[in-house]
């Protein structure tokens, strides 16, 4: 292709390719349904400037090859807004927001234009987490581009927002002599890590949050870095309008709102900045009255996380302009808009020490204690660093202010530090050489993220975090073993072992601290059912490293009793069902720790006496059978069928076909029922499985 013809041609070549590709940027970055590849929307671009290289009197501003021009800026210049860029009034509880509605019902009834049972008409719309600006279009054509600064002005950020390219330099149709349209800059939460990945990489700063990687992107002097940021725009509003269809008004404050405006609600001029060609978010919706704003936010704060972006809020306005107009403003703020604030997700506060604390397994975590915090609807004292290296790549240090961050039902994380707060003598965090519980060394494998105190079973925290797991639900679920009362029997040196707790009594138990006679009886009842434990169970209590709770069933299956476990070589340990050498070597170097095998043998003087999983002559009674389950037992919950069946030897799915041995089917057995019937596969009951696995109706399973 070359860039030759007539003047006339290439004039008209330009202008239809001007036009395709900024038609192919709204489609793209505006209505999120591209037409074309990014391979064809190239050629196109390419075919631009080889033209404009070739005619370097044809390129005007607006051509989209001229989105990133111009040379790095020494400063921003200073922009006087025309129409101030106002704040909002903020409501935090539903009984402000029932209070807004109320000052507004009761001023347009006054004025009479609202009739008296009539709820008010409000636009109701996301509160986004991003930047204000405002756009200044003058002949339809994008002339400036300002921060929000101090409301009264801002700073030019022209050459960077033109850079976005889902704001039109053009706007399509019937434009007014001046607009200045208001809205958001924001980043994707998806960009934003995709931003940040891509940061770490190049060595270049990460950013702590959207809003602030979107806010340090428009304040770039080089608006070719700015061109590289994923920043996205949304319309909301409005300043200065001049000239539509012939009409001329001013739009100062304290003027009339309305005289130059195409629409006469606030939904119209959304809809009108749509038809421009302008960016305006979906998730608008029109609402009647104070119920309707509070069924609002209660439908988009459920639907928060799932958003794109982040929202702090949303925003309520009064549909008409009219009344929107005779509301008028109070200070800085309009008194017929008002945010409605989610609680903040993200706040600061001070990092007032790092402590590390120790696992199970001996693992290291480092842990911030905070000064407390109110975020995400909790107070935060703590959060977890995770590991060494995550201190290191957030650079948090004792004394910093920090950003704490819990969203829904997250655990809450620091997010990083607030740099500039930093105190003169904050220093980076040293991971402590001994175990700050027992004094044993703390070892970091090269090639691991985890440091670990090596004091293994002489270290309390580990022998304490042992009695936990040991407790828990999945292993010997020992109810009313919690924290604080292993905190004093393992520190007043009455418990060493796991085997000692089955050596605990009422009458001692009710002495500690926070134990009432009636718990210190409840706990010895459930110790007592803890000595008939399923061997999986059992060995799953003794907290093997790499043997989780199905390993430790696969194992005890195979052996059959704990003293085959403990005498099994590494090939008969291979001999197991998803059992590998890492599997394998840590359960042979177990049970190669005398101490480790004076507890076994403890618990079994202590009168621990793990149930072995059935066999019958010829193997387990479903051993190479799969059940289905459907509908609900009389008796057994699902999990306790499925764990007697696979203790059986048999297995489970989720489907029926011609291979299954049988399906269980209790009450409204739904469509798996009906595939067994036609498929002529064997159906039993509840009672029909007891009688398969060879238990008795009634009681619950072996412990
Ligand atoms: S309207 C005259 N609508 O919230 C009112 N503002 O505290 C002008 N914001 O600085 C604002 N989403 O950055 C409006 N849908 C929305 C908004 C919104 C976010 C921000 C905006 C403004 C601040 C007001």
């Amino acid at each position: 292709m070359s860039a030759g013809g007539s003047a006339q041609d290439v004039q008209d070549e330009l202008q239809a390719l001007r036009r395709e590709i900024e038609g192919h940027n709204h489609r793209y970055y505006v209505l999120d349904d591209p037409l074309v590849s990014d391979a064809e929307y190239d050629r196109l671009m390419a075919r631009l400037l080889e033209i404009e290289q070739a005619h370097p009197e044809l390129i005007v501003p607006e051509s989209p090859s001229q989105r990133v021009g111009g040379a790095p800026l020494a400063a921003f210049d200073s922009v006087r807004h025309a129409v101030p860029m106002l704040s909002l009034g903020n409501a935090f509880e539903a009984e402000d927001v029932r209070a807004f509605d109320k000052r507004v019902s009761d001023t347009l009834r006054e004025a009479g234009l609202l009739g008296p049972a009539e709820p008010v008409r409000y636009v109701a719309e996301f509160k986004f987490d991003g930047l204000a600006i405002s756009l200044r279009y003058e002949q339809g054509r994008l002339v400036q581009a300002a921060t929000r600064g101090d409301g009264r002005s801002g700073e030019d950020v022209t050459a960077n927002i033109r850079t976005l390219r889902s704001v039109p330099l053009v706007l399509s149709g019937d434009s007014p002599e001046v607009l200045e349209v208001r809205g958001e800059v924001l980043i994707n939460r998806a960009d934003f890590e995709r931003l940040n990945e891509s940061q770490r990489a190049r060595g270049e700063k990460v950013f702590v949050n959207p809003r602030n990687a979107a806010a340090g992107s428009l304040r770039q002097l080089d608006p070719r870095v700015t061109a590289t940021r994923p920043l996205r725009f949304f319309a909301y509003g409005w300043g200065e309008i001049q000239g539509l269809h012939g009409t001329q008004g001013g739009l100062f404050e304290g003027e009339s709102r309305r005289p130059s405006l195409p629409r006469d609600t606030h939904w119209g001029m959304l809809d009108w900045f749509q038809s421009l060609g302008l960016p305006v978010n979906s998730g608008r919706k029109m609402v009647r009255g104070a119920e309707g704003l509070l069924d609002f936010y209660a439908e988009v704060g459920a639907r928060r996380p799932q958003l794109p972006f982040d929202i702090d809020g949303v925003v309520y306005k009064v549909d008409a302009l009219e009344a929107q107009e005779v509301l008028g403003y109070v200070a800085r703020a309009p008194r017929f808009a008002v945010a409605h604030k989610f609680p903040a997700q993200e706040e600061t506060t001070q990092l007032l020490g790092i402590e590390v604390q120790v696992g199970r397994t001996g693992a290291i975590t480092p842990v911030a204690r905070l000064k407390p915090v109110f975020v995400g609807g909790v107070t935060v004292t703590n959060a977890t660093l995770h590991n060494e290296d995550e201190v290191r790549r957030k650079d948090v240090r004792v004394g910093d202010t920090v950003i704490v961050r819990r969203a829904g039902d997250v655990i809450p994380e620091v997010v990083g530090p607030v740099l500039e707060l930093r105190p003169a003598d904050a220093a980076p965090f040293v991971m402590p050489t001994a175990c700050p519980v027992c004094g044993s060394a703390i070892e970091r494998p090269e090639d691991e993220a985890i440091a670990r105190c090596t004091g293994g079973l002489f270290c309390a925290a580990q022998r304490k975090q042992t009695l936990l797991h040991a407790a828990g639900r999945k292993a010997l679920d020992i109810e009313g073993l919690g924290e604080k009362l292993v905190d004093q029997l393992v520190d007043s040196g009455r418990i060493k072992t796991l085997a000692d707790l089955f050596s605990l009594t009422a009458e001692e138990l009710s002495q500690y601290d926070r134990m009432g006679a009636k718990s210190a009886q409840n706990l010895v009842q459930a110790l007592e059912q803890a000595r008939r434990p399923a061997l999986g169970r059992l060995l799953y209590a003794l907290g093997i490293r790499h043997v989780g709770e199905t390993t430790a069933r696969d194992v005890a299956l195979h052996f059959g009793s704990m003293e085959a476990i403990m005498a099994a070589n590494e090939d008969e340990l291979l001999a197991v069902n998803d059992v590998g050498p890492v599997v394998a070597h840590s359960i042979l170097r177990f049970f190669a720790e005398p101490h480790n095998r004076d507890v076994v043998h403890a618990l079994a003087a202590a009168g621990v006496q793990p149930q072995a999983p059935q066999r019958q002559a010829g193997g387990l009674v479903l051993s190479g059978k799969t059940l289905v389950l459907t509908g609900t037992m009389p008796n057994w919950t699902r999990d306790e069928a499925t764990r007697r069946i696979l203790a059986a030897g048999g297995k489970v799915s989720g489907s029926v076909s011609k291979k299954t041995a049988y399906v269980v089917a209790g009450e409204e057995a739904g469509s798996k029922l009906t595939k067994a019937q036609e498929l002529g596969v064997a159906v039993l009951d509840e009672d029909g499985l007891r009688k398969l696995l060879g238990v008795q109706g009634g009681g619950s399973e072996a412990r």
